[in-house]
């Protein structure tokens, strides 16, 4: 039995009890499992793995998604994308500043993440912690007239960050190239979503990749979203995850927003990661989202 420690008083354990190089029986991962849904962050501290046993481990999951952003994709497989501000031969090695705002993965996809699992291999010397907030603490938390409110609404979604879209900035989603944007659908998501696992209702990427709210103005819907966005972003529903060498997280996308926190671009920092996905529910026809948005 493995023993787990929080991270915070309100969400988040670790573990130094696993080793993810030896084989992971059925029911240590069922052991893994339930502390992740129950806990959202899961760090499994001091790993030392090949590319194939991180992605074996990610893979217990889900069905791991390539990122859009292919010029960093593992060269030993696709499926783990390199995080890194290391220049070899003044050329990037990974990319660098990703997710510097409050988001969840692959809410710009109509099947989203599950889990993201990130492989921390080189540490920088000052910061570089992932902020982690509960959207199913912010979600409990509303009053019941905004959960009234928010319970039949839908919100577009399209890769990007709507608090910044220049794409010069740090803090903006990861530029894409003309082919890779072309791949990119909008799509919806309901608000107020029930966690296709435990049913448990979060506040869904109310930050990051929404854009709008169907039948909404974009001006009402904007504000509404930055309301929500400003409540369940709030320090008290933060976990600020720290990094050792050889750590994983393992993160529930479904009831949580993070952050990347930047650092500065010479002090070296390397992870890889591996997004798995969910399934599929909640569609709104495209043919209603193109009379609603130009697209
Ligand atoms: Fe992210």
């Amino acid at each position: 039995m493995a023993t787990f420690k929080p991270l915070s008083p309100l969400f988040g354990v670790e573990t130094f009890d696993v080793d993810l190089s030896q084989p992971l029986s059925d029911a240590t991962f069922k052991e893994l499992e339930q502390a992740f849904y129950a806990n959202q962050v899961l760090a499994l501290r001091n790993q030392r793995l090949t590319a194939t046993q991180f992605l074996a481990f990610a893979r217990r999951f889900g069905p791991p998604q390539p990122h859009v952003i292919d010029q960093f994709h593992h060269p030993d497989d696709a499926n783990i994308l390199i995080l890194s501000n290391v220049k070899v031969a003044g050329q990037p090695t990974g990319l660098q500043d990703a997710g510097s705002y409050f988001h969840t993965d692959y809410s710009y996809l109509q099947v989203p993440a599950r889990a993201t699992t990130l492989y921390s291999r080189v540490v920088p010397q000052v910061g570089g912690d992932t902020l982690f907030a509960n959207q199913q603490a912010a979600y409990d938390d509303l009053p019941d007239a905004m959960k009234k409110r928010i319970d039949p609404l839908m919100a577009v979604h399209q890769y990007g960050n709507r608090h910044d879209v220049n794409e010069s900035s740090r803090t903006a989603a990861s530029v894409l190239s003309a082919e890779q944007k072309a791949k990119m659908p909008v799509i919806t998501h309901r608000i107020a979503r029930p966690h296709p696992v435990t049913g448990r209702k979060s506040l869904y990427a109310v930050s990051g990749s929404s854009f709008g709210i169907v039948g909404m103005p974009d001006d009402e819907a904007r504000s509404l979203l930055d309301e929500l966005a400003a409540h369940s972003t709030q320090a008290g529903y933060q976990l600020s995850f720290k990094y050792g060498v050889g750590d994983i997280v393992v993160w529930d996308n479904a009831a949580l927003l993070h952050s990347a926190t930047l650092i500065d671009p010479n002090d070296a920092r390397t992870l890889w990661r591996v997004t798995v996905l969910e399934e599929s529910r909640d569609a709104v026809a495209p043919a209603v989202l193109a009379s609603t948005y130009a697209m």
